[in-house]
């Protein structure tokens, strides 16, 4: 359990507050991902199930029933087994699950079967995010729809599906005290692993060398996974917006694109940086940088309570679109320009995206059709970028083959926001002094 129990405990109550009388919610664990034959990837808690348990073993199911007594939150997981112990590790077993998890109740997993569907009887209204485990999906159909069987014999059983998301993302956008520390400490990990970077990289270097270099000191600081697949492109491949190959070399002259943020204890950081591979930046490379600084602040500066979502990338899409025409890439009218989303072959993706347990968060970005008003504890990416792949037809040879992102979390506070990633450098003078110390 990373956070305290009591703030399990708060999430549940909130919850199960929401929730009301008359309704169940069934939460299931992650299933454990196979990699290949009998080899099993590092398991990976899912994120709403463990956002309200704290549970972090495989085969589990919780389920919470607002004024059931004796217990509202039943924990079902996996029985105590010496044997299997000794090759896997400890599990809490219906005993820890009482103790250490504030499990009201719990039963052994390979018992739902038997015990969940008389627990579901009695609600009308089922709580579950339908999609996520097929094999569950199929059996609490199974049970619902045996118990409106019953229903001539007098059990009128649950009515109505309710998507689980919708509450409980909406606390997840949220992030209390704790959840921020450990953001900010994720997000210190991380900036320390880009500045290494910075004084590590030299021409001839490979890209995968780059991600060693990341993963070791994110790792050795104990952040031991990524929050997802780094990305390291030389060139041209920043160009590719998912380009995870890693695989070739590092080239004088050309700009690194790095997006890579470690997980720590299942929180996200997201940054991503770009400089000089031979530590100084080329007059296209540092003009074309500076604009999608400018643009970056320029979304920052829109980050505050107060203003909604879409504002920060409306503020960058304006500067981006207003230098691509001083540059001579766009041509026409500014404001018509952006209306037509004329920026868009080289500006291509958002300027953000909710972060927290998971990299692309949970929370909706509009509510009732309305860009979300922006509030403090929501916590944010803020990574405009922009990319002339090689040979772009209009665009001058200069500028071919150069893309740049330059990604910060950030977190909304009262007064405004705070940067959470604000340790690494962004502004080329600084690059280039942090390279300048570069070890030969
Ligand atoms: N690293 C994924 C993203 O920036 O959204
Ligand atoms: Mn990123
Ligand atoms: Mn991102």
């Amino acid at each position: 359990m990373v956070l305290s129990p009591k703030e399990y405990r708060r999430r549940r109550q909130r919850l199960l507050r929401m929730m009301g009388k008359g309704s169940i919610a069934i939460i299931p664990a992650a299933p454990v991902a196979v990699r290949n034959r009998d080899v099993e990837y590092p398991y990976r808690p899912d994120s709403d199930f463990y956002y309200l348990t704290g549970f972090a073993e495989p085969e589990a199911v919780a389920v919470l029933i607002p004024g059931r007594k004796p217990a509202e939150y039943v924990l079902f997981c996996r029985e105590r087994d010496p044997e299997k112990e000794r090759w896997s590790g400890e599990r809490a077993g219906q005993q820890g699950a009482v103790e250490a998890f504030a499990a009201d109740d719990s039963f052994p997993i390979d018992d739902l079967e038997d015990i969940l569907p008389n627990m579901l009887e009695p609600c009308q209204r089922v709580y579950y995010a339908m999609g996520a485990d097929a094999e569950l999906d199929r059996r609490v159909a199974e049970w619902v729809g045996k118990i409106r069987r019953k229903g001539r014999s007098g059990i009128s059983g649950p009515l109505e599906f309710i998507a689980l998301d919708h509450l409980l993302h909406d606390m997840r956008l949220f992030k209390s005290r704790q959840e921020v520390a450990l953001l900010r400490k994720a997000a210190r990990i991380s900036a320390r692993a880009h500045r290494r970077l910075m004084r590590t990289v030299i021409p001839g270097m490979y890209e995968y060398a780059l991600e060693a270099e990341f993963q070791h000191e994110c790792a050795r600081q104990g952040a031991r996974f990524p929050a997802y697949p780094a990305i390291v492109g030389g060139g041209a491949n920043a160009c590719i917006l998912h380009y995870i190959d890693n695989a070739a070399p590092l080239r004088d002259g050309d700009l690194v694109l790095v997006d890579a943020g470690c997980e720590l204890e299942l929180y996200a950081s997201d940054i991503t940086r770009t400089f000089p591979v031979n530590g100084r930046f080329s007059e296209a490379q540092r003009t074309l940088y500076e604009l999608t600084l400018q643009a970056q602040l320029a979304a920052l500066a829109k980050v505050r309570p107060g203003n909604h979502w879409n504002e920060p990338h409306e503020a960058a899409v304006r500067v981006v679109t207003q230098g691509l025409v001083e540059l001579g890439i766009l041509r026409g009218k500014v404001a018509a320009l952006l209306r037509e989303e004329a920026y868009k072959p080289y500006y291509v993706h958002r300027t953000g995206h909710w972060l927290g347990m998971d990299v692309h968060d949970v929370g909706d970005y509009k509510v009732d059709g309305q860009w979300r008003t922006l509030e403090p504890g929501m916590v944010l990416t803020v990574e405009p970028g922009l990319y002339i792949p090689p040979e772009s037809k209009g665009v001058a040879k200069r500028w071919w083959g150069i893309g740049i992102r330059i990604e910060d979390d950030v977190l909304v506070t009262k007064e405004g926001h705070e940067i959470l990633s604000a340790e690494v450098p962004k502004r080329v003078e600084e690059i280039e002094r942090l390279m300048a110390r570069r070890r030969r």
